[in-house]
């Protein structure tokens, strides 16, 4: 086992709560709240997680999401995350949560936000890990919800680092959404967005230009646009990628082929995170442990994807310069 890889303290940056729920807690919350899945049991939805494309995955993750209704279930659901990431390395969280995925079913957005604010404002206390909210708008959804959403986010901005932008990426690319991220940018939170995933590098293009992102989520499409990888290299743009995930979404065939020593050779600000770890077989030491062991990366690498994560991410100016 490669201890570095767990050990080495990190900051995870691209980890969406309801990716991290587990399937002993999604029958768990089936079975107190009486929803009935579309899965007689754990091994069923197993069985489901053979994914072909992102759209596959998703149909699952948003159908295990029907059993979360009440504050608890959420609080639940990131402490679940919280108390079992310190084992993985991880002291800085910022996690993407989807609120549409919840008020389309008739969950109040007050439901979602206050009970995860309930696990994200005492972890650091009781777990060691800062934490921070990220919230995402589903992108396969119409610029009209996303604008609800960001009104109803707007009495819980404090409660908020950014605004993202996630879910189907083919056909619904980042200008789709430009006026409701210059709102966001407007009310003073910054911005992020899946980008280059299934998607092409015009569409981190879009991101960079007009959702103005601070950092783009996934990106590995972008090194087919040589042009767009010397803007990402030249103005330090950090890339929050995926390994576990892109094989499993079968972004790329394997993690030998992944693209993500070619970005590190690039001299590009890349990270590494765990998406949906519940889903994609592995939270984020075990991403380090595995691309380390693929790609060949020695414990330099591991040390710099680390310190690009601090650097990438939004803790305060002082107390991210004492991590680097
Ligand atoms: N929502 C959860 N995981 C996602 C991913 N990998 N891409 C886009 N949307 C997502
Ligand atoms: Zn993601």
């Amino acid at each position: 086992m490669n201890q570095l890889a767990f050990a080495l303290p990190k900051a995870e940056l691209h980890l969406h709560i309801e990716g991290t729920f587990e399937p002993g807690l999604i029958f768990t919350l089936a079975e107190r709240n009486g929803v009935q899945l579309p899965y007689p049991n754990v091994d069923a939805l197993r069985r489901a997680y053979a994914f072909t494309d992102l759209r596959s995955f998703l149909d699952v993750y948003y159908a295990a999401m029907a059993v979360l209704r009440t504050e608890r279930d959420f609080t639940e659901l990131a402490d679940a995350y919280l108390s079992r990431a310190r084992e993985q390395g991880v002291v800085h969280v910022e996690m993407f949560f989807d609120p549409q995925a919840h008020t389309a079913r008739g969950i109040p957005f007050a439901t979602v936000i206050d009970g995860l604010w309930e696990a994200v404002r005492t972890s650091e206390a009781r777990f060691g890990i800062s934490a921070s909210l990220i919230m995402c708008f589903l992108r396969d959804q119409s610029e009209e919800s996303a604008f609800a959403t960001l009104d109803e986010a707007l009495p819980y901005g404090d409660r908020i680092v950014a605004v993202g932008l996630d879910s189907a990426e083919v056909g619904h690319p980042p200008s789709k959404f430009r006026r409701v991220f210059e709102r966001a940018l407007a009310e003073g939170w910054k911005t992020v967005a899946h980008a280059g995933e299934e998607g092409p590098p015009a569409y981190v293009w879009e991101a960079l230009d007009l959702l103005r992102v601070s950092r783009v989520d996934h990106g590995v499409r972008s090194l087919e646009d040589p042009r767009l990888v010397a803007r990402l290299r030249d103005e330090r743009i950090p890339l929050t990628v995926c390994p576990l995930s892109n094989v499993k979404l079968r972004v790329v065939d394997t993690l030998a082929d992944h693209p993500l020593r070619r970005m590190l050779d690039e001299d590009l600000v890349v990270t590494v995170n765990s998406d949906d770890p519940a889903y994609f077989g592995g939270y984020i030491g075990t991403n380090y442990a595995q691309v380390a062991q693929a790609l060949h990366l020695d414990d330099a690498a591991l040390l710099t994807l680390a310190r690009n994560s601090f650097e990438a991410s939004f803790i305060d100016v002082r107390t991210r310069d004492a991590y680097l």
